[in-house]
């Protein structure tokens, strides 16, 4: 355990130091020696390398990415990429950049948390995509690139004269990647924030309290949610491409995301034609089902019914609560927990069934028990029973959690103008790809470098680029013209 917390010290400490991308040159696997016209491994694959783990480069070394994201949803994608390996060139306009910068600043002049935590890892160059020198580069990371990822509002890339056909054309090879708010159909040409793909996505009807109106979660599951879905699209994407040899468009709308993540609540909706939802525990109350799936409060969702129950100090502590699952096979060692050894044999409540019609009952009793114990101590004493239950944790409480830092969840980076922050690191673990997570760039950072050293421009071109306004804001008009 000693040993992990120092190895995620370490990364976080080198992370921080690290300023700018460092492109590794791997050298390629040997293949391994064809034997009857295939290779020995089979499938054409290399043999398997004998580097120790992690150093065989990480997972997508060599994919470069022409990153068009802004605010929320494509970003996640994107930094998810560059935790893996990619190289995220992202595209902002000069002198204003992703919108995100400046919205929620906490520090005075500062990159906001809002963009730092969502682009970390990437490199920035500012572009005009509308000038036509700004269309020249463009047309050269297109052909350099080999995956163009975008979540502006529909039309806007085709605006930019990027259009599928042009891009497809420029670079045959080309993954050209878009979230969207909807999917074809009355809605597709509608700009979508967060909550509004919460709402259409089923997961507001169906959040929050019976009696109370729908509610919308915390977890950014339009936004962020749906960027994780393009993120599975654009590496399956890169993957049939090795067979194809071209690129493809993927889609990945936000409704659609939403949808996907709320799926046990369109199973509910179908289990209404054949009889009433037993486990909800508006069933036990009595309460009439409607035509759709209702809100069902902290109901479980699942087969095993649970609740959000009170603990010791819930008085003063808006999180002082636990989540705690009533699973069958456990229920006998709940019984003797809570001090209700009678509930054992009695056919009230000794099966699921005969329990489902009490479960407001039973758990005022569980919340009797769990009010005399902190969260933590009903974590601990459950655990030993295998009984589920789940501390509320805030984010104060996750913030300054050691083992998040520990695994490399929770990652602290430190910023040029904003100092030291708090980012979320690569929640999917490799065993052989460890996490690249560094801060994010300041606006236009990386501009020459990828002007000079990966798109091959020279000292006199750039230099002309520079003066013709396609990388550097408008000039300001002076102040007596102004006035
Ligand atoms: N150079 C020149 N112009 C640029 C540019 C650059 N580097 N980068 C962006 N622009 C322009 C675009 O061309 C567009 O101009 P146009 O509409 O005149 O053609 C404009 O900036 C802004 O694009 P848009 O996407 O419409 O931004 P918005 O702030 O009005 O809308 C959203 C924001 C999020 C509502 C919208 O982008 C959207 O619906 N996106 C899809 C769904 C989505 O991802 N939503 C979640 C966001 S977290």
């Amino acid at each position: 355990m000693a040993t992990r917390k120092k190895t995620a010290k370490m990364k976080t400490k080198a992370a921080a130091k690290k300023p700018a991308k460092k492109v590794v040159k791997l050298k390629a696997a040997k293949k391994a020696p064809a034997k009857n016209g295939k290779h020995a491994t089979g499938n054409g694959l290399p043999r398997p390398s004998t580097k120790p783990y992690g150093q065989a480069g990480l997972a997508l070394h060599g994919v470069k990415v022409l990153d068009f994201t802004h605010v929320q949803s494509g970003p996640t994608c994107t930094q998810l990429l560059a935790y893996m390996g990619a190289d995220v060139i992202k595209v902002e306009r000069p002198g204003v950049g992703d919108i995100t910068r400046g919205q929620l600043r906490d520090v005075k002049g500062a990159d906001s948390l809002y963009f730092t935590m969502l682009n970390g890892s990437k490199r920035s160059i500012t572009i005009d995509s509308k000038h036509p020198k700004g269309k020249d580069i463009l047309e050269r990371l297109i052909k350099h690139c080999d995956v163009l990822v975008e979540n502006f509002a529909p039309g806007a890339l085709d605006r930019m004269g990027l259009t599928w056909d042009y891009v497809h054309k420029t670079n045959p090879r080309m993954i050209v990647a878009s979230v969207k708010g909807f999917g074809p159909g009355p809605y597709e040409d509608c700009k979508v924030y967060e909550n509004v793909a919460q709402c259409a996505g089923g997961a507001a009807s169906t959040t929050g309290f019976r009696e109370g109106p729908p509610l919308v979660t915390g977890a950014q599951i339009g936004d962020s949610g749906t960027g994780l879905h393009l993120a599975l699209g654009i590496v399956s994407a890169l993957y049939q491409r090795v067979r194809t040899g071209r690129g493809q468009r993927v889609l990945a709308a936000m409704q659609d995301g939403v949808l996907n993540l709320a799926r046990v609540k369109l199973r509910d909706q179908q289990r209404l034609k054949h009889g009433p939802l037993t486990e909800y525990s508006q069933h036990g109350e009595g309460i009439a089902f409607g035509q759709a799936t209702p809100r069902a409060g902290n109901d479980s969702g699942g087969g095993q019914p649970g609740w959000i129950l009170k603990c010791k100090g819930w008085e003063t502590d808006p999180d002082a609560y636990t989540y705690f699952i009533t699973q069958a096979p456990v229920w006998t060692a709940i019984c003797d927990l809570i001090g209700k050894p009678e509930w054992k044999t009695d056919p009230d409540y000794a099966t699921p069934p005969a329990r489902l019609p009490r479960l407001r009952h039973i758990f005022d009793t569980i919340e009797q028990w769990t009010m005399t114990r902190t969260k933590f101590e009903v974590m601990e004493t459950c655990n030993k029973y295998d009984i589920p239950v789940g501390p509320i944790l805030s984010m104060k409480e996750i913030a300054e959690e050691p083992s998040l830092r520990a695994t490399g969840t929770v990652v602290e980076v430190d910023h040029p103008t904003r100092g030291k922050y708090l980012t979320v690191g690569n929640p999917i673990k490799l065993s052989d790809s460890p996490a690249d997570v560094r801060r994010s760039p300041l606006l236009g950072e990386h501009t020459e470098e990828i002007l000079r050293d990966v798109l091959g421009y020279s000292a006199k071109e750039l230099a002309d680029i520079k003066a013709s306004g396609a990388i550097t804001p408008p000039e300001k008009p002076a102040k007596a013209e102004a006035a």
